[in-house]
């Protein structure tokens, strides 16, 4: 009884910890609402100033997560370094994962929708911005909208980046 009551304290105690070591891991000035789920290597993760993550999903597992200052990361996002062999088969193909190579890059102001999923090696272009549930492939250039599943442009911004144009 002693020890189920020792250990129920001890893993009420692990939770908040757990939450400020994330925090700290980022060393972050940014706002996160509902702590991302990461797969892989959390270090391999870097986090400009002013960035908003919601509860998306961060594969590291081939390669570094780059998310430059006031990109905005909608909630159930997922940024997925990570892929598999499909010449191998069972057990080897799901071991079978390249540890580099395959980099995320988010770049400055960038705005990914809720629920897109982005596959690295793939950056995203300063101020672009990628549709709700879009499925991102390819480089997605600066100041352009995209959505589709696979993500196409459907829009760019004029030259000062206020107004969009017409699509
Ligand atoms: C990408 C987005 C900004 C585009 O908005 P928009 O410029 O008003 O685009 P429109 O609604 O005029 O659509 C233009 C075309 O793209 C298509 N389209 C727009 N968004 C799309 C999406 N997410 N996926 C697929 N197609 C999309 C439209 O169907 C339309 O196609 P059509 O020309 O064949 O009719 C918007 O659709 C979106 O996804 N917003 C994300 C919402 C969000 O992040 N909210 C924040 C709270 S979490």
């Amino acid at each position: 009884m002693a020890a189920l009551i020792r250990r129920i304290l001890r893993n009420l105690l692990a939770t908040p910890l757990k939450k400020l070591d994330f925090i700290d891991v980022y060393r972050a000035r940014s706002f996160f609402n509902n702590h991302p789920i990461i797969f892989g290597d959390p270090n391999r993760i870097k986090i400009g100033k002013g960035v908003h993550l919601y509860n998306s999903i961060l594969n590291t597992n081939s390669g570094m997560i780059i998310i430059e200052d006031y990109a905005t990361i909608k909630p159930n996002s997922m940024l997925i370094t990570g892929t598999h062999d499909f010449s191998k088969k069972g057990m080897e193909r799901r071991d079978a994962y390249p540890r580099n190579g395959r980099d995320i890059i988010i770049r400055k102001g960038a705005w990914i929708g809720p629920g897109a999923i982005i596959l690295g090696k793939v950056t995203v272009g300063e101020n672009a911005v990628v549709g709700a549930g879009s499925v991102v492939t390819k480089n997605v250039e600066a100041e352009c909208v995209v959505a589709g599943n696979p993500a196409r442009v459907i829009n760019r911004l004029v030259s000062d980046g206020s107004e969009p144009t017409a699509s």
